[in-house]
């Protein structure tokens, strides 16, 4: 290979990940689809603010606001501009965000990739860079604020002459465009919203900064078991600048919401844990007015919070087995038993999230060396990242009991070597004890050593 070649490679090869400077940690913030969809103004936007900040949620790291689809006019101005909602927002846009940073938000924005919006308003596709500058025009913009930009009312191949890589690439094109021309250190986080059509995860960590990796969520536990499934395919591609968005938060939509939820508290407290340690957008979805004290709770724990925006650690933990299965040797796509056994690493130490797949109380054990993440012949202290406290000491495994979907978060650290009377270690994986051999070559199998092989 010539030197133009390899040069030409090497380049490539950098340009694998885009690291544009901004989104390296996960958005936090507030959307206001889950809870309203279309319904809602800005005052009742500003409502939700104020109560952000008043409920110490702004203090927890959510730092930007989301007005989803349906905050514009259907028709832009004659000079192609696009018209806030004046019915919605009657003293202007500026003055709302204005009011928003107020509460140490900035405003984010939404629009689609095609003609329209999904909800039939305009959307940015071909305009991309007038918007953006629309938006800052409006206020819209500043530390921590994203474009999510969604997939509707796309054009044919034949008006856009690229792939949907190079229709998404268009507005990462327009945001560095905007960014340098006001040299503005804080540009917008792309945030691609495609639903998880066509695997984002292998190309979206090129152009974006983060992309969804599936359809909409929705609040009963069949949508949150159903994501988990989708991330157990795709988490390995998160990292620093490049999030797995497994959607906005249905925390607190039990009878709420639109459309109207049934989540358990156990099954927020799931949902929630399983988007910070997989590292996924935190976006409140849900009317903080009627918000009850687990809500908060669960919005807020800060244990869970510090490990998804951990500034050393950025990959997402990964399942280390597959349903309710115990070895990866027989995986079978199960819709209502995503994996139940998570683990990975962080910045305070290696983290287990264990799940009650099942409707019914449940006993589960696991062994700590099953996960790459803890040593052999260490004993690690538990802390219990829900209970808010340590709960003991783990010699070789660790049992929890949970009741229908709920969860436990663990955060082990390393408490040195384990006691001697212990015993002998086992082989590393319960289930492949046969691999572990003596110095010979000889396996144990039922308490008989047997040589075997080629
Ligand atoms: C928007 O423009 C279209 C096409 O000109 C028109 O048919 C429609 O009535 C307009 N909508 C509103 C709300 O003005
Ligand atoms: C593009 O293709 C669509 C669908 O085949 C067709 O309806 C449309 O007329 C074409 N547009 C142009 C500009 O060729
Ligand atoms: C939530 O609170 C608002 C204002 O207090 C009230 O109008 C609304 O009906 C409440 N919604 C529910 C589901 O309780
Ligand atoms: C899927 O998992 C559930 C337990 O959550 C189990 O009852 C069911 O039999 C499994 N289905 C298949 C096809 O394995
Ligand atoms: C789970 O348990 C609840 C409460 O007992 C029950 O209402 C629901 O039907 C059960 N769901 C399934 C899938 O068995
Ligand atoms: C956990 O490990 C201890 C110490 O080796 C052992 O006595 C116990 O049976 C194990 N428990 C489970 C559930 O594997
Ligand atoms: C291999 O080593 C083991 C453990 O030292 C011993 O028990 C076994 O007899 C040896 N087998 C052979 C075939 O030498």
């Amino acid at each position: 290979m010539n030197s133009l070649g390899l040069s030409a490679l090497l380049f490539a090869g950098q340009a694998l990940a885009l690291n544009n400077g901004v989104g390296k940690l996960p958005t936090m913030g507030y959307d206001t689809y889950n809870a309203f969809e279309k319904n809602y103004d800005g005052a009742l936007a500003l409502e939700q603010a104020r109560l952000m900040k008043e409920y110490g949620l702004v203090d927890a790291g959510y730092n930007t606001f989301i007005l989803d689809d349906f905050y514009a006019l259907e028709n832009r101005s004659a000079k192609g501009e696009m018209i806030p909602d004046p019915a919605k927002f009657p003293d202007g846009m500026l003055k709302w965000s204005q009011s928003l940073n107020k509460y140490g938000l900035s405003a984010s924005a939404y629009s689609s990739n095609g003609y329209k919006t999904c909800g039939g308003l305009p959307g940015a596709y071909g305009r991309e860079l007038q918007d953006l500058e629309t938006w800052r025009s409006w206020g819209w913009g500043g530390k921590g604020a994203i474009v999510k930009y969604d997939n509707c009312y796309i054009p044919y191949d034949n008006v856009t002459m690229e792939n949907e890589y190079g229709r998404y690439e268009r507005m990462l094109d327009a945001i560095e465009t905007l960014a340098k021309k006001y040299k503005h250190p804080n540009k917008f986080i792309y945030s691609l919203c495609q639903w998880g059509w066509q695997d984002p995860h292998n190309w979206a960590p090129r152009i974006s900064n983060a992309w969804r990796i599936d359809g909409d969520i929705r609040p009963y536990w069949s949508a949150i078991a159903n994501i988990l499934l989708l991330a157990s395919t795709s988490y390995g591609a998160t990292d620093h600048y490049q999030h797995g968005d497994m959607d906005m938060l249905e925390v607190g939509n039990s009878g709420r919401g639109a459309p109207v939820g049934d989540l358990t508290v156990a099954e927020q407290r799931t949902h929630f844990t399983a988007w910070a340690l997989l590292k996924s957008h935190l976006l409140i979805g849900t009317d903080l007015r009627n918000a009850t004290k687990d809500t908060i709770e669960i919005l807020g724990n800060k244990e869970l919070i510090a490990i998804n925006q951990d500034p050393i650690e950025g990959k997402a933990i990964a399942p280390f087995r597959i349903g309710l299965q115990s070895d990866f040797s027989r995986i079978t796509y199960n819709e209502t038993s995503p994996p139940g056994f998570w683990a990975g690493t962080s910045s305070y130490g290696p983290v287990f999230m264990i799940i009650n797949t099942l409707n019914e109380t449940q006993e589960i054990s696991f062994d700590l060396t099953e996960n790459w993440a803890v040593r052999a012949g260490r004993q690690y202290k538990v802390r219990d990242m829900w209970l808010h406290k340590d709960v003991g000491v783990a010699v070789r495994n660790w049992t929890v009991k949970l009741g229908a979907h709920d969860v436990a978060a663990l955060l082990l650290k390393d408490a040195g070597p384990e006691p001697k009377e212990t015993g002998p270690l086992p082989c590393a994986s319960p289930f492949l004890e046969w691999q572990c051999t003596a110095a010979n070559g000889s396996y144990i199998l039922d308490g008989t050593h047997i040589k075997w092989g080629f």
